[in-house]
């Protein structure tokens, strides 16, 4: 493999100041790609990209960034632009969890999720591709990378509205790989299963709150034992691998797809 498979690739990140986001970013750079970081949380967005100038590969940006909103999508694709000179790739990441059973689910608990993992994922894509077919076609093509989940494709009673979220990502991947093939943009994604991420320590203490679960660390256990064939949960390092075959020239050729990293999760 060509360790500068990303050198050339302008890359913005949604929700990239942690998590699986900032392991993509990181990996990204280290392979020779610039990055600009955008999220809510801009001192977190500042320590990922200055993380990433300190290793001296790719260049880091960080910008403040509330998904929800256009403007700050369309800020966001332009500071990538006026830094780098153009935008290539788009991974749309930034995301979040509120467990709720499905009698319980209200307005605040659905707005909430769809807004962050949804509603954003169009705006974020809608401004990125804006950006891409503003610069023209290229002999290789643009790519929007969309995060997924398990709660993509299985339904899971305690998280029924990120579910819904989440099946919307996948149609989201589906119908923009279809809409935004003529602009020379493909549209992939990748769906986790359990990672240990900040996400995933907070909802392993919701699940007990709701009652789903007597303790923390069961939905873990619980999960591994009666879901998984690969017997552990995963980190953001058994993922980064897939972020970045989809953001390099490896993936060309695909589009409209989603390859789970689930341990397996996805096939029972
Ligand atoms: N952790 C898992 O097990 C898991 C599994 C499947 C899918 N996912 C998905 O992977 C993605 C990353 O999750 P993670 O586990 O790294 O989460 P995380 O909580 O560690 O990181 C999420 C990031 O998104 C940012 N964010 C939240 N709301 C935002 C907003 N309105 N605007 C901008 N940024 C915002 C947060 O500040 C944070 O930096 C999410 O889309 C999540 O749904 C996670």
């Amino acid at each position: 493999m060509d360790p500068n498979r990303l050198k050339g690739k302008n890359i913005l990140i949604t929700g990239a100041a942690r998590g699986m986001g900032a392991a993509n970013a990181e990996h990204f750079a280290e392979q020779g790609a610039n990055v600009c970081i955008g999220d809510i949380n801009l001192d977190g967005a500042q320590e990922t990209a200055e993380r990433i100038n300190k290793a001296g590969n790719g260049k880091a940006i960080a910008v403040k960034l509330d998904v929800t909103s256009r403007e700050d999508n369309a800020a966001a694709v332009k500071a990538t632009v006026d830094e780098f000179g153009m935008i290539n790739v788009g991974l749309f990441n930034a995301g979040l969890n509120k467990p709720r059973f499905f009698m319980d689910i209200d307005e605040d608990n659905w707005d909430l999720i769809m807004n962050v993992n949804t509603k954003a994922m169009w705006l974020g894509m809608q401004e990125t591709a804006r950006q891409m077919i503003a610069q023209g076609k290229q002999d290789y093509p643009y790519k929007l990378i969309n995060v997924g989940s398990i709660a993509s494709r299985k339904p899971l009673v305690d998280v029924t509205v990120y579910c819904t979220s989440k099946y919307g990502c996948l149609a989201l991947t589906h119908c923009g790989a279809i809409g935004l093939a003529e602009h020379n943009i493909t549209v992939n994604g990748y769906a986790p299963g359990v990672v240990v991420t900040p996400l995933w320590e907070q909802l392993d203490k919701d699940l007990v709150d709701i009652g789903f679960k007597q303790r923390e660390g069961q939905a873990y256990e619980d999960i591994v034992n009666d879901a998984l064939q690969i017997k552990r949960v995963s980190y953001p390092d058994d993922v980064k691998g897939t972020a970045a075959f989809l953001a390099s020239p490896e993936s060309d050729y695909m589009t409209g797809q989603m390859i789970h990293i689930d341990g397996g999760w996805c096939i029972q």
